[in-house]
């Protein structure tokens, strides 16, 4: 495991080791480290699972490289990965510049970004680097302000590679210095106007930038003693002639021809015999003749008005297309072989291009043909000419459009030159300052390199070895101010590889030179004397074999294989005589003026004119010595991607630019002296951890003696550390030293917090756990309790009661024995003494019957003797009248026959009476008997009062009915009806005595069993009568009734109130009620009829009912009399209700029950 601890959230580097060229450890997070494997998750997105056994490959981060520095020299992971991450990170926020120190790196954000206003313009106003975030418009604020303040010239390298940004930071500053310049000056505005039509010449869309500069420039503006733009001077290098016959594929010409064939007016067009783009084969090489976010044709007029700005006049501008326009014919030339004696030929096809060609550059068409086609050599003063191949001819051609573009950019820029170049007078020198703009190609390493990127790479080198030492001078510097031995630093620089290009004799670029004079020269003679002379120098990389033409150099930013095939051709850049001689021959002054210089050189002086890297490195030394005596400043300029995309960050892509762009030098000077610095406060504060006791850097007095106490305790006073005047200069070692302890120490304070934190917190966590169990605890032990107290309460209680209830049993069956005991002794007494006088009453009643049967008997006896008595008087009688008639026995015999004969009848009277007393003593037993048994039966008093009142028939209560009369009325039945009333009354049973009566007969029970119709009593019942209680003969107030006593049950709140329709019944039958009710109507119709003819005779005859009335209702018949009267009917009026209404409220149910009745009876 690795000797730090990793914690969930960590930082740290992850190297994937892939091994490839470009491949840098990438900063990841760590997610989980609880198991033996790490998860960590990458910068990309990307989850990786780090074995234990893999733990060296993550290696933790420094805090610096976790949220990112606005200075990478600030990194503590000063390293490719480090730099890296810090550019992804900040460009990931949209921020895109960046510092190293004095160095700025801008990241291309292929969109517009809001961070070029006016308001970003003064807000970098005069400001100092480090104040402001970094920014482009910080340098070229620096390089203003120090130009003004330091009175010295200043410089602006801006390189990176192409589609980076350089040109677009070139516009930027140029920008930036015109709007603080402040002036608005017509050199101003021509100084800005000299970029459209530098682009237009010299930029073309690439697969790699849509406006990509095909030269290098440098701008050297001109300051006047106020800080007023007053002039510039534009440098061009190495202009990419080859562009203008050949494209790569989505690659175009040069923007002007575009332009020139959108924009230009249709008689101009004609005039130079022009059509399309598609037309022209030097234009449609690349199959692409638009360019997306481009507008040719509004570029077009810019580019003409630029010119007007910049003096160019009409003629020259109609020379320039005429040139233009002729280059787009010479290209659309087709050529035919032939054979010439065995030689090949070859001839141009005549075609109105030819002729278009030729009448523009104002020579013959003639001359062109030859000039294409042949060649002509003098040796020995002798001209031969020899014909050229197809190929030869199209090179021939090439050439010749390449020499005319060339030049013709050449004499641009020297036209801009002259409107903006005011050379300095004697006296201006002295005060003019300048401000340098350096656009060139950065370091480039192709699949194939060529001259051009050995130029190219010449020139990065010149440029690295000033940057770098640029660099350590300014470390010198610092080592200086802090007064820190730096004699023994020691790093390496490029010098060797530069002397090995271009200083030392024999270089290669010399070497590549003089084989392009010698006649004999080619590249492989070339190759063979740079590997001859340079194969023992490190930095050059000879062929694998005699065959290979590639030969390598070491260059600062890596090795680059250069093919040596067209070297020397492309190194002379001449043309050749016969096209000069055309040239020569045109009529046209513009394009003899363009070519004015090999014009004007003979052929022999042509032969030795320098070749192209002479002139560029002349040009070179001349921008290093220019260089060399301004304050730098260095833009580097990164390509996220390859797809001009935003927010895309391709990080090989980046690494190889990063490498190339030389930055890694500062790092590598950095790391050669002492790369770690901390000012003292910080330092103390940072390390503070590993000495006990020391405190923060606020509070402390020596801070200088609390470092060097710390840094000689933690890392020994041999060690290589220096202690300078404000800060503390580590080695890298060091600082890993430092931190590595640092982190151990807070680690081990850390673990001692959380130690403490999580004791603690366990602890209030137990104390809570307790306090929380031993309540629960208590209150289970209290519930139990009392349950369990509960239980034995109630059995207890069941004990009291079964004891007391065995002690009340037994005292109670003692009084039982003893209470039943007397009562059977009371009961025998009260029997005995109920015997006893029955008995006495039965020997009374026996002894009064006994009497009477005696006294009857008595009497009977003495009527039978009375009647003998009366019967022998008779006898004597009539035997003294027979005595005279007869006899005196025969009288005799005759009255005792007579009187035995009298006897004999007696007898049988006697015995008829006997037999009557016998039937009558027989009917009254049963008579006895028969009412012993009704007595059996339970009393009915419905039963009862229908016996009573059966008498009125079925047909209905009413008087004068026929039928039955009930038990104990039928002597009433029996009376004549034609009698007279007061023969009835006589007859009638004596009424009781007024005073006597006894009021309490006449309650409700009376009253009902009298009255109420049916079965009704006097008892309240809780449903809906069948019928009325009193007798209605209306229908209607039937209904009335009815309805009355359905409202007093509810008012009595037996009977819901009603829903919906209200079903009543009598509980028995479900017929509804008002059924019932329609039907007793129905039955009754009869009723009324037969009332009807009752109240007729009602008046005339005093009917049993009425009788029974009179006798019931006496006191009241009269308002009985006078209300049926009014009614036309029977109506009682019940007097309770009068009562009840008047005197007091019913508060009974009782009395509501009285109530109700008594309304529902009432009409
Ligand atoms: N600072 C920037 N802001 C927005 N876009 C930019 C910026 N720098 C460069 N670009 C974009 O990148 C393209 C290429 O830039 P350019 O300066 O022409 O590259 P170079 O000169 O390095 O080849 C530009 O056309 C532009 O679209
Ligand atoms: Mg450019």
């Amino acid at each position: 495991m690795a000797a730090f601890i990793l914690m969930q959230g960590d930082y740290v580097w992850l190297d994937l080791k892939t091994g490839r060229e470009f491949d840098v450890p990438v900063g990841a997070v760590v997610k989980l480290c609880d198991s033996g494997q790490i998860q960590v998750l990458d910068d990309e997105g990307r989850e990786h699972w780090i074995f234990p056994q893999n733990a060296t490959n993550i290696k933790p981060m420094h805090p610096t490289s976790i949220h990112g520095v606005e200075d990478m020299i600030r990194l503590g992971d000063l390293n490719e990965a480090g730099i890296l991450r810090n550019l992804f990170i900040r460009y990931n926020e949209h921020v895109i510049y960046t510092y190293t120190g004095s160095i700025l790196v801008a990241v291309n954000p292929y969109q517009l970004l809001p961070i070029y206003t006016p308001d970003h313009i003064r807000l970098y106003t005069n400001r100092k680097i480090g104040e402001m975030p970094p920014h482009i418009f910080a340098i070229a604020d620096n390089c203003y302000f120090n130009m003004q303040r330091n009175n010295k010239d200043q410089c602006c390298i801006i390189s990176g590679e192409s589609g980076a940004g350089k040109t677009e930071s070139t516009k930027l500053i140029l920008q930036f210095l015109a709007a603080i310049s402040g002036q608005h000056s017509w050199i101003e505005q021509q100084v800005l106007e000299a970029t459209p039509i530098l682009e237009a010449f010299g930029n073309a869309k690439t697969i790699r930038n849509d406006n990509s500069s095909r030269f290098g420039k440098y701008i050297d503006i001109h300051f006047n003693k106020r800080g007023a733009i007053e002039g510039a001077k534009i440098e061009q290098y190495l202009l990419e002639k080859s562009r203008v016959c050949r494209q790569a594929p989505d690659e175009r010409n040069y923007h002007i021809f575009y332009c020139m064939l959108k924009g230009m007016g249709p008689e101009m067009k004609a005039k130079l015999g022009l059509g399309l783009a598609r037309d022209y084969s030097y234009l449609t090489l690349g199959n692409c003749t638009e360019c997306d976010g481009r507008n040719d044709l509004a570029d077009y007029s810019s580019i003409l008005s630029a010119m007007k700005v910049l003096m160019f006049s009409d003629t020259e501008n109609l020379e320039i297309s005429k040139l233009l326009a002729a280059i787009l014919h010479l290209g659309n030339l087709r050529f035919e072989a032939r054979t010439y004696d065995n030689l090949d030929a070859c001839v141009v096809v005549r075609s109105p291009d030819l002729l278009t060609a030729a009448s523009l550059m104002e020579v013959e068409a003639k001359d062109v043909m030859v000039c294409l086609t042949t060649r002509t050599l003098i040796t020995r003063g002798e001209s031969v000419t020899t014909p050229l191949s197809v190929e030869q001819g199209l090179d021939v051609r090439d050439a010749f459009v390449k020499g005319i573009y060339g030049r013709l950019f050449v004499w641009i820029v020297d036209k801009i030159n002259a409107a903006i170049y005011r050379p300095p007078t004697c006296e201006s020198s002295a005060i003019r300052r300048s401000i340098g703009l350096l656009d060139i190609f950065g370091f480039e390493n192709f699949f194939v390199n060529s001259f051009e990127q050995l130029c190219i790479n010449f020139a990065n080198e010149n440029l690295q070895q000033f940057f770098v030492q640029h660099v350590f001078k300014l470390e010198q510097q610092e080592y200086n101010l802090e007064d820190i031995n730096w004699q023994h630093i020691e790093f390496t620089d490029n010098q060797d590889a530069l002397d090995m290009i271009a200083n030392k004799p024999m270089n290669i670029i010399s070497l590549i030179d003089e084989e392009s004079k010698f006649p004999k020269g080619t590249d492989a003679t070339m190759l063979y004397k740079l590997n001859s002379q340079h194969k023992l120098n490190t930095n050059y990389i000879p062929p694998k074999n005699c065959y290979e033409t590639q030969f390598g150099i070491q260059h600062f930013a890596g090795v680059v294989h250069y093919e040596s095939r067209g070297f020397l051709e492309k190194n002379r850049d001449s043309l050749h005589t016969d096209i000069i001689q055309l040239v020569h021959s045109s009529r046209n002054k513009f394009i003899k003026q363009i070519f004015q210089a090999d014009v004007a050189m003979g052929a022999e002086t042509r032969k030795r004119s320098p070749t192209l890297s002479s002139q560029f490195k002349r040009s070179l030394e001349m921008l290093m010595r220019t260089l060399s005596v301004c304050q730098p400043f260095f833009v580097r300029c990164v390509k996220p991607n390859e797809f001009k995309k935003p927010m895309l960050f391709d990080r090989e892509l980046c690494i190889r630019q990063l490498r190339y762009s030389g930055m890694m030098e500062t790092i590598r000077i950095r790391r050669a002296g002492y790369p770690i610095r901390y000012s003292f406060a910080e330092f103390v504060d940072r390390y503070r951890v590993l000495m006990p006791g020391i405190k923060p850097s606020h509070k402390q007095e020596d801070l200088k003696g609390t470092c060097q106490q710390i840094v000689s305790a933690r890392l020994g006073k041999q060690e290589d550390w220096q202690i300078g005047k404000t800060k503390i200069f580590l080695k890298d070692l060091h600082d890993m030293q430092l931190e590595i302890e640092r982190d151990k120490a807070i680690t081990d304070k850390v673990i001692l917090i959380q130690k403490s934190v999580r004791g603690l917190k366990a602890r209030t966590n137990f104390l809570r756990l307790r306090s929380s169990v031993v309540f629960i605890q208590k209150v289970w032990r209290g519930y139990r309790s009392r349950k369990n107290y509960q239980i034995m309460r109630s059995g207890f209680i069941r004990l009291q009661a079964v004891c007391r209830s065995r002690k009340y049993y037994r005292s109670y069956r003692i009084t039982r024995r003893r209470i039943t005991l007397i009562q059977a002794r009371c009961r025998g007494f009260l029997v005995r003494q109920t015997f006893w006088r029955r008995l006495r009453a039965v020997l009374t009643i026996q002894a009064y019957t006994r009497g009477m049967i005696a006294r009857r008997l008595c009497q009977r006896l003495r009527a039978e003797l009375q009647r003998r008595l009366d019967a022998e008087r008779q006898r004597l009688a009539e035997e003294e009248q027979l005595r005279n008639q007869m006899t005196v026995r025969r009288a005799k015999a005759q009255a005792e026959r007579k009187h035995q004969e009298r006897l004999y009848l007696l007898a049988r009277q006697q015995e008829e009476r006997d037999r009557e007393e016998k039937e009558e003593a027989r009917r009254k037993k049963e008579l006895l008997e028969q009412m012993e048994r009704e007595k059996e039966q339970p009393v009915d008093h419905s039963d009862m009062v229908d016996r009573m009142f059966g008498f009125l028939g079925d047909s209905g209560p009413l008087p004068n009915q026929d039928g039955q009369a009930p038990a104990g009325f039928e002597d009433l039945e029996q009376a004549p009806r034609g009698e007279e009333p007061d023969e009835m009354s006589n007859d009638a049973p004596p009424l009781p005595d007024e005073e006597e009566e006894d009021l309490s007969e006449y309650k409700f029970s009376k009253f009902a069993a009298t009255y109420f119709q049916g079965l009704s009593t006097h008892t309240y019942i809780r449903r809906p009568l069948k019928q009325p209680l009193l007798f209605h003969e209306d229908e209607g107030d039937q209904l009335a009734a009815l309805a009355v006593w359905i409202t007093v049950l509810r008012f009595m709140g037996d009977l819901s109130e009603p829903k919906c329709q209200v079903v009543l019944n009598d509980g028995s039958e479900k017929i509804p009620v008002m059924t019932k009710i329609y039907e007793t109507l129905g039955r009754r119709t009869t009723y009324k009829r037969e009332l009807q003819e009752l109240q007729v005779e009602e008046e005339k005859r005093n009917s049993v009912r009425h009788k029974l009335v009179s006798l019931t209702l006496k006191r009241k018949s009269k308002i009985t009399e006078e209300v049926r009267k009014a009614a036309g009917i029977i109506t009682i009026v019940a007097f309770p209700l009068q009562m009840c209404t008047k005197h007091r409220r019913c508060s009974a149910n009782l009395d509501k029950t009285h109530f109700c009745n008594c309304s529902v009876s009432v009409k």
